[in-house]
C-alpha cells in the first residue's frame, strides 16, 4: 500500500516538473519566434526577393515610315522619354533620351546625326554611344522587336 504524504508529494512533484517544462517549453518558444523575427529581416534585406518584371512590348513606328538617319520617333516607355531612329544601314535603334551624366534629356539632331545633351554639350554617336563630352556610359538601349514593318520596344537591351 502507498503512503498518502509521498504519494502526494510525489504529485506535486510531478505536476511542478510538468509546470516546469511546459514553462521551458513557452520561453523557448518565445526565443525561438523572437530569433526569427529578428533574422527574417536581416535575411530578406541579405537575400532579397527578385520579382521578374515583365516588359511591356510596345509598337512605336512603321519601319517604312522612316528614313535611315532621319527623323526620329520620341514616344513614352515606362513613363519615361524614348527615341527611335534607324541607323544608316536601316537597323532600328531605341534609347531612353535620359543622358547617362546627369539625366538631362538629349536631342536627336538629324542634320549632325548624333544626339545632343544640352545641359553639359555631352554628344553621343546613332548608335548610343558617347562622343564627347561628360557622359560616363552609352544611352541605355531598348531592344527593338521587328514584325513585318512593325517596329515595337520592349525592355532593355542586357
Ligand atoms: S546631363 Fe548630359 S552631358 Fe551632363
Amino acid at each position: 500500500m502507498s503512503d498518502p504524504v509521498s504519494t502526494t508529494l510525489s504529485d506535486a512533484s510531478a505536476e511542478s516538473l510538468s509546470r516546469r517544462s511546459f514553462l521551458t517549453y513557452l520561453l523557448g518558444l518565445a526565443g525561438a519566434l523572437g530569433a526569427a523575427g529578428l533574422l527574417f529581416p536581416i535575411a530578406r534585406y541579405a537575400y532579397p526577393v527578385k520579382r521578374v518584371e515583365v516588359q511591356p512590348k510596345v509598337r512605336v513606328a512603321a519601319a517604312s515610315a522612316l528614313t535611315p538617319l532621319g527623323e526620329a520617333v520620341v514616344f513614352d516607355y515606362q513613363d519615361a522619354s524614348a527615341v527611335l531612329i534607324l541607323l544608316e544601314d536601316s537597323t532600328p535603334k531605341a534609347f531612353y533620351l535620359a543622358c547617362t551624366h546627369f539625366g538631362c534629356l538629349v536631342k536627336w539632331r538629324p542634320e549632325e546625326k548624333d544626339f545632343y545633351c544640352p545641359c553639359h554639350a555631352g554628344i553621343f554617336a546613332p548608335d548610343g554611344t558617347v562622343v564627347s563630352g561628360p557622359p560616363p556610359s552609352p544611352l541605355v538601349e531598348l531592344k527593338v522587336v521587328v514584325e513585318g514593318d512593325d517596329l515595337f520596344v520592349e525592355g532593355t537591351v542586357g
